[in-house]
């Protein structure tokens, strides 16, 4: 058996921090702002069914794997594949999984945190009293105002990116433990009381039924890779920031339960906010398939009608920049931790460098949304036609490199990795649940990403395969 390291990072204090940590990583854009979006997009209860079914079988046992090879590596995501592949006797080309991850990281955050920025400008938009009493349309325009002007976004986009470096310059416990200790909780709480809302906003039938009543006729085979593709976005999964995270983890803290208790919590939030959403929408006889500016466009109706809502609104979105936050620090972390492990820098520097870069390729996004906002670089393709380059981003980070990475980090943990050094880091025994564990990764994810790949490229039509419809 292979010795264990230290990670010259430090460690999360206990197993709760890591949970707290990773679930803010998992909790953040992708459920509140990006899942009611693409639920709308493509057709809603069967798409709703196809990310739950893909958090159950392939997020969870990949998300296991990937703290079990950060924990075992205990260093960032680069050099935990090269030391864990030279450890199983592979190829030293593994660490170029640990690089594919440092480029999705920095591709996503480079966009995400333009979104963030959209956020952030909301929190002072509802403090201001802006959308009080204010009509769909009126909530509509001053959300084109917002993002017509690329200045305003580039300026929110600065500011969010500042933030995020401040935290990762400080480091495993002074930044990113603190920084989730009580934003996790009070987001849920907020959640909670918007779903109060729209239950009296007289939809909320109708929103349960779109979310929850899968109708498999409205849902394309892009459709289903775009579901997966979300599984591993909203869970962080498939770039190696819960790979980095699980670097911190304490030793004899239980990678299962943590990973089942962070999927479980990440869900239950994407739910909540889903049926926050979908009444208002209903209600106000808005658009599902609105696109990006969704929640931007129904929740401050919401707080400009009821009582106290501007404070709530406050609330909600600084909640909602608080939650990008502690994904975002994820996002940036294994570039973080790589270069101060190979390049020998501190820590403040190396988040300087990294977010420097990050905040540049940003601009690409902010122009996506007003002066490139007809420049569809690949509308030769038919599902990309309408695609800017901010939507081409999020494509190719959410639906193709992060099932990819997610395919190899299973590969990896089941067939390359020694099993007893699998079943020692797990520490769960050799019983059911590694053999249900080992299982999936070994076959069920790999199988199931190069099924919805494949059949979306259409080099084999599997719906057809199976008799189903289109
Ligand atoms: N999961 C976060 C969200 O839902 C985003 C995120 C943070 C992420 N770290 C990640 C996505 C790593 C993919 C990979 O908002």
């Amino acid at each position: 058996m292979t010795e264990r390291r230290e990670s010259i990072h430090g460690s999360w204090s206990g197993r709760l921090a890591f949970v707290l940590a990773a679930t803010g990583s998992a909790v953040g854009l992708g459920n509140i702002w990006k899942f009611p979006y693409i639920a709308g997009e493509n057709g809603g209860g069967a798409f709703v069914l196809v990310y739950l079914a893909c958090i159950a079988v392939i997020g969870i046992p990949i998300m296991m794997a990937e703290v079990m090879l950060g924990r075992r590596g205990r260093q960032s995501p680069i050099n935990t594949m090269r030391s864990l592949a030279k450890e199983a006797g592979a190829s030293p080309a593994w660490r170029w999984l640990g690089w594919a991850g440092v480029l999705a990281g920095f591709l996503i955050l480079s966009y995400y945190s333009v979104i963030a920025g959209w956020a952030l400008a909301y929190v002072f938009r509802a403090a201001a009293g802006t959308f009080t009493g204010a009509t769909a349309e009126g909530i509509a325009s001053i959300f084109e105002q917002l993002t017509g002007d690329p200045e305003r976004l580039l300026a929110w986009h600065t500011l969010f990116m500042v933030m995020t470096m401040i935290v990762v310059a400080r480091g495993v416990r002074g930044g990113l433990e603190q920084a989730v200790r009580w934003l996790v909780p009070a987001l849920f709480v907020l959640l909670i009381m918007l779903d109060g809302y729209a239950l009296a906003s007289g939809a909320f039938d109708q929103g349960l039924e779109f979310l929850f009543t899968p109708d498999f006729s409205r849902i394309s085979a892009n459709g289903v890779l775009i579901a997966m593709g979300h599984a591993f976005f909203t869970l962080s999964l498939g770039m190696g920031a819960i790979m980095v995270y699980g670097s911190y983890l304490p030793e004899r803290a239980s990678i299962a339960r943590s990973s089942i208790t962070i999927a479980l919590l990440d869900t239950l939030v994407a739910l909540l906010a889903g049926m926050a959403i979908f009444p208002i929408v209903f209600a106000n006889g808005l658009e599902p398939g609105s696109g990006a500016g969704l929640i931007f466009q129904t929740l401050p109706i919401a707080f400009g009608h009821m009582p106290g809502g501007a404070l709530f609104g406050t609330l909600f979105f600084l909640l909602l920049v608080f939650a990008a936050w502690t994904s975002a620090i994820s996002l940036i972390e294994p570039a973080v931790a790589w270069l101060v492990e190979n390049k020998g820098m501190t820590r403040v520097c190396a988040s300087v460098y990294a977010g420097i870069a990050t905040w540049g390729f940003g601009l690409l996004s902010i122009f996506s949304f007003n002066a490139w906002a007809d420049f569809k670089p690949l509308s030769f393709i038919p599902i990309f036609e309408n695609y800017t380059i901010f939507k081409l981003l999020d494509y190719l980070t959410a639906n193709i490199m992060l099932p990819l990475g997610g395919l190899f980090i299973a590969l990896f943990s089941a067939w390359v990795m020694k099993r007893s050094d699998s079943v020692q880091e797990l520490d769960m025994g050799d019983g059911a649940g590694y053999v249900v564990w080992h299982l999936l990764v070994c076959y069920v994810t790999p199988v199931a990403v190069l099924v919805v790949f494949l059949n979306v490229t259409g080099i084999v039509n599997f719906a057809r395969l199976f008799g189903l419809g289109e």
